[in-house]
């Protein structure tokens, strides 16, 4: 079983960490403080280590400064634990061989899948070594056998060969070789996906600019002139590294951001529908004729403003404002709206003034100002005949022209406490007949093809 020494300030953590990895099957010893983590790995064998990184007294980076000194613990394993880090510090981090990050607080799924991941890191990094020069081969054997796994392929073909069934950290190539050259060799790389960001170092005795520029431009990260200074070389080779191990780690924190991103996203706008919607069904209930009158109205708005051609995110503007147009009914005393008899003239204009009410509510929600809208100017007639501003065609948003045809339509076609749904030929006549005075012309006519292919009347309330 492994072990890992759990270095972190706040007892919560410590004790919520032990306990996830302790299921995920690992042995856990936790620790403080850096200095009692430092005394605690002098008697443990940890397999990793997970280290917080903003601690009072010794952080996480001193501490694994610290760690990194002595000779014992040099090469342990460790991982940060972060909740903000700098960039210095992950840059300080990735110089020390942090073996990776983990943002807190996360969920035990993602701990272990970290924790997996670090372990998985393998130490042996590989370095691929295509020169068929015997000496060379030897020396750069020399030069690396100690952090790398150096694999020797004599030539272009050999090496592509080997390529085809290995994925080194690092390429050195040999740029004039029999058969397939180096540059050649180069551009096959380059060519496959799976290998392309390897970093390739070139070993050249050319002198040749132009043939470093070319290859510089398809993307070599350096030219080392034989015969080598194997100091030159190693320090070469270890700031590609470097540089790489940073933009890996980098590229994986962006990608982490942007996943973390999309899910606030996703997770707000579900809210806002689910927000939405009970809105709607508080307006629905207060109407006790009204059942669902909102969901329909805006499912037909829905689907007259696709066949209208409007892209994604009008549909579902233009949706959502007809889901709330009545929602000034709020507003409304309920014996008016539920009065089964006839309305008095007085009755009539408070219920007429639901769209002005409705608007205001509405208009405090600024992230989508097309809401008010709907609910401002539904009962306007194409005419100019309709209230409360007696706005007349194109004067009348688009978005309340949609939804008063489907307004007009659900309230034909859905049934009423002294009658049931009417039948669907004399609702299609009435919009036929409002079609230029109540109703805009071109949406009358897309609600009346909805009607013709309905040949089961399904638009309607059940
Ligand atoms: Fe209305």
């Amino acid at each position: 079983m492994k072990t890992i020494l759990v270095i972190d300030d706040e007892n919560m953590n410590r004790m919520s960490t032990k306990f996830i990895l302790e299921k995920a099957g690992y042995n856990v010893v936790t620790a403080e403080s850096g200095d009692e983590g430092i005394m605690l790995l002098s008697d443990i064998a940890a397999d990793l280590v997970l280290l917080d990184v903003e601690m009072p007294d010794k952080n996480g980076i001193e501490t694994l400064r610290e760690l990194r000194r002595i000779p014992k613990l040099s090469n342990i394993r460790v991982c940060f634990l972060t909740a903000s880090g700098s960039q210095d510090d992950l840059t300080e981090a990735v110089h020390l061989g942090a073996k990776g990050f983990i943002k807190k607080p996360c969920r035990p799924e993602e701990l272990a899948a970290a924790v997996e991941e670090a372990f998985a890191k393998n130490d042996d990094r590989l370095m691929l070594v295509i020169d068929d020069e015997t000496m060379n081969q030897m020396l750069l054997k020399r030069i690396f056998g100690r952090e790398y796994h150096v694999a020797v392929e004599k030539s272009g073909e050999d090496g592509l060969a080997f390529l085809g069934k290995n994925i080194p950290d690092i390429i050195l190539l040999d740029l004039k070789m029999q058969g397939i050259d180096g540059e050649e060799t180069f551009q096959r790389i380059k060519q496959d996906e799976r290998l392309a960001n390897i970093p390739v170092i070139f070993l050249t005795a050319d002198t040749d600019r132009s043939v470093e520029q070319r290859l510089f431009k398809m993307g070599a990260m350096d030219f080392i002139r034989k015969p080598f200074d194997p100091d030159i070389v190693h320090e070469r080779v270890r700031r590609i590294m470097e540089l790489q191990r940073l933009q890996n780690l980098l590229q994986d924190e962006v990608e982490r951001k942007t996943n973390d991103l999309i899910h606030s996203f996703n997770k707000i706008q579900r809210l806002s529908e689910q927000i939405i919607l009970a809105l709607s069904a508080a307006i629905d209930a207060k109407d006790a004729y009204t059942n669902g009158h909102s969901d329909r109205v805006a499912e037909y708005s829905r689907e007259i403003a696709k066949r209208m051609g409007k892209n994604d995110t009008e549909v579902n503007d233009i949706y959502y404002a007809a889901m709330l147009h009545d929602v000034g009914k709020i507003g409304i005393p309920g014996e008016i709206i539920n009065k089964p008899g006839r309305l008095t003239d007085e009755e009539f204009d408070i219920i007429k003034s639901h769209t002005v009410k409705g608007a205001k509510i509405l208009e405090s929600i600024s992230e989508m100002p097309g809401l008010s809208v709907g609910a401002r100017w539904h009962h306007e007639r194409y005419d100019g005949k309709g209230y409360p501003n007696g706005l007349k065609g194109e004067d009348i948003p688009e978005t309340a022209r949609i939804i008063c045809v489907a307004d007009c339509y659900d309230a034909m076609s859905s049934n009423r406490s002294y009658r049931k749904a009417l039948p669907q030929e004399i609702v299609r006549a009435e919009i036929e007949k409002g079609r230029g005075t109540q109703f805009d012309p071109a949406i009358a006519d897309i609600m009346l093809k909805m009607i013709d292919e309905d040949a089961d009347y399904k638009m309607r309330e059940v």
